[in-house]
């Protein structure tokens, strides 16, 4: 939140694209699945920095598809103030332009604030959102399937340009949207973008268990991650999928250095450059912009009723059972959530034997690596990944062209087709 401040940093980060591009094409040299962009639809004053000038995703992604050419690009995109057939067709583009390399994070806009931004009375609640979230889905999978594989015929010699029994417009009538149908381009080259959803609560693992294809989580303790992989992956029978077809990446932050000394040098750096009252901001930003300079903060974490449920709920409840087990005071849990210690620190060694711990306790499928300071993620790439691939837990070389083929997912099949073929 502060990093933007940090001597080695590039202050307009999140609004530069060569910055945003020496990142994709860092972590396309380290061989990961995905690129992954975050985003918000509510600003003020107390946001974070770089939330307060920063590149839509789509169209973001899309220039990086042209500057890359096997990572994953995954973007995120509110169910909540979006319409499915615009989404759909976005995101279709994105796959076709890239390669099949586009994933859409599915989220349902945690902060209330968002509506005053749509023209909205007001923000749906949590249940409502993830209610919406659910049609939404099943709507823009039945856009991605309206053109069978191998629809567009384009013979030039009888006039053909496509086959009527591989087109199916979608006729959709429910309770949130009434979609037509048909999507205007043909399917994508992975059949169809591949769906990330961020939200642990039980109705966001739900809509994961029933729709996504990988679910962003974060936890702070391996028995915490150990469990919520237990969980949604115990989920999906229920949908008739298997617990291989939604993977689990834990968003992880890292600090990659010489020794133990190092490590608490980079970590202070960082964390020096984070006020009181910054910290304050950033916690009241899970709980609806709560203003938490109103309490003493050597006093224990206030009691603040129901407050986060409608936002965050899964972080904001994690955030006070935390804080009432560990009997913490305002200011503990303000420093904590905004500069903790990241999980995994130490040398190259210590952090890949810390990655392998969790991967091989079947903790997660896999990591999203978060940020730290700017020279943070090449050190991983250039320390850790070639540790990880000696040790035969990561690739050497991409295995096929697109997204799918980096996750192992397998094809979807449209579910128009009269014989419902992998295609
Ligand atoms: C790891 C993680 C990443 C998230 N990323 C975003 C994001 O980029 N944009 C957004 O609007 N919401 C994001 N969210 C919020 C969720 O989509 C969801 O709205 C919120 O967590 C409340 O739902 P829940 O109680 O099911 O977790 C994220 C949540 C988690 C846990």
């Amino acid at each position: 939140m502060s990093a933007w401040r940090h001597p080695a940093a590039k202050a307009d980060a999140s609004i530069n694209f060569d910055f945003v591009k020496s990142v994709a094409q860092k972590a396309e040299q380290g061989k990961f699945d995905f690129l992954f962009v975050a985003d918000g639809l509510y600003i003020n004053e107390k946001s974070i920095p770089h939330f307060l000038n920063r590149f839509e995703p789509i169209t973001l992604l899309s220039t990086l598809a042209a500057v890359t050419r096997h990572i994953g690009l995954v973007g995120t995109l509110s169910t909540s103030y979006s319409e499915p057939f615009n989404v759909a067709r976005q995101f279709a583009s994105l796959d076709h332009l890239s390669g099949g390399r586009a994933g859409w994070n599915v989220v349902t806009s945690p902060l209330e604030g968002s509506a005053k931004n749509f023209s909205r009375a007001a923000h749906p609640e949590h249940a409502l959102r993830y209610r919406i979230a659910d049609e939404y889905l099943q709507v823009v999978k039945g856009l991605w399937d309206s053109w069978e594989a191998g629809a567009f015929v384009r013979d030039q010699a009888s006039g053909r340009f496509f086959d009527p029994a591989k087109l199916h417009p979608l006729h959709h009538h429910g309770d949130f949207f009434q979609v037509e149908g048909p999507l205007n381009i043909e399917r994508t080259p992975q059949g169809r973008p591949i769906i990330f959803q961020a939200g642990a609560s039980h109705d966001g693992k739900q809509l994961a268990a029933r729709h996504a294809d990988a679910i962003f989580t974060h936890q702070h303790t391996l028995e915490d991650a150990q469990a919520f992989y237990q969980d949604v992956k115990s989920r999906l029978e229920a949908y008739g999928r298997r617990p291989e077809h939604l993977q689990v990446f834990q968003g992880v932050s890292v600090i990659v250095g010489s020794d133990a000394a190092d490590v608490e040098r980079q970590y202070q750096a960082t964390a020096a450059l984070v006020s009181i009252e910054n910290a304050l901001n950033y916690l009241g930003r899970y709980f609806e912009h709560h203003d938490f300079s109103q309490y003493p903060l050597d006093a224990p974490f206030p009691d603040i009723g129901d407050l986060g449920q409608n936002s965050f709920r899964s972080t904001t409840d994690e955030i006070k059972r935390n804080a009432r087990e560990r009997g913490l005071t305002l200011r503990q849990v303000a420093l904590e959530a905004a500069t903790p210690r990241p999980l995994f620190h130490g040398t190259p060694q210590q952090v890949a034997d810390g990655l392998q711990h969790w991967f091989e306790q079947h903790a997660t499928d896999g990591f999203i690596i978060n940020g730290g300071t700017p020279d943070t993620f090449p050190r991983f790439v250039d320390q850790v990944v070639p540790l990880l691939q000696a040790r035969g837990l990561f690739r050497r070389e991409y295995p096929g062209e697109t997204l799918r083929a980096s996750l192992g997912l397998p094809e979807p099949a449209n579910q128009f087709a009269a014989n419902n073929n992998k295609q």
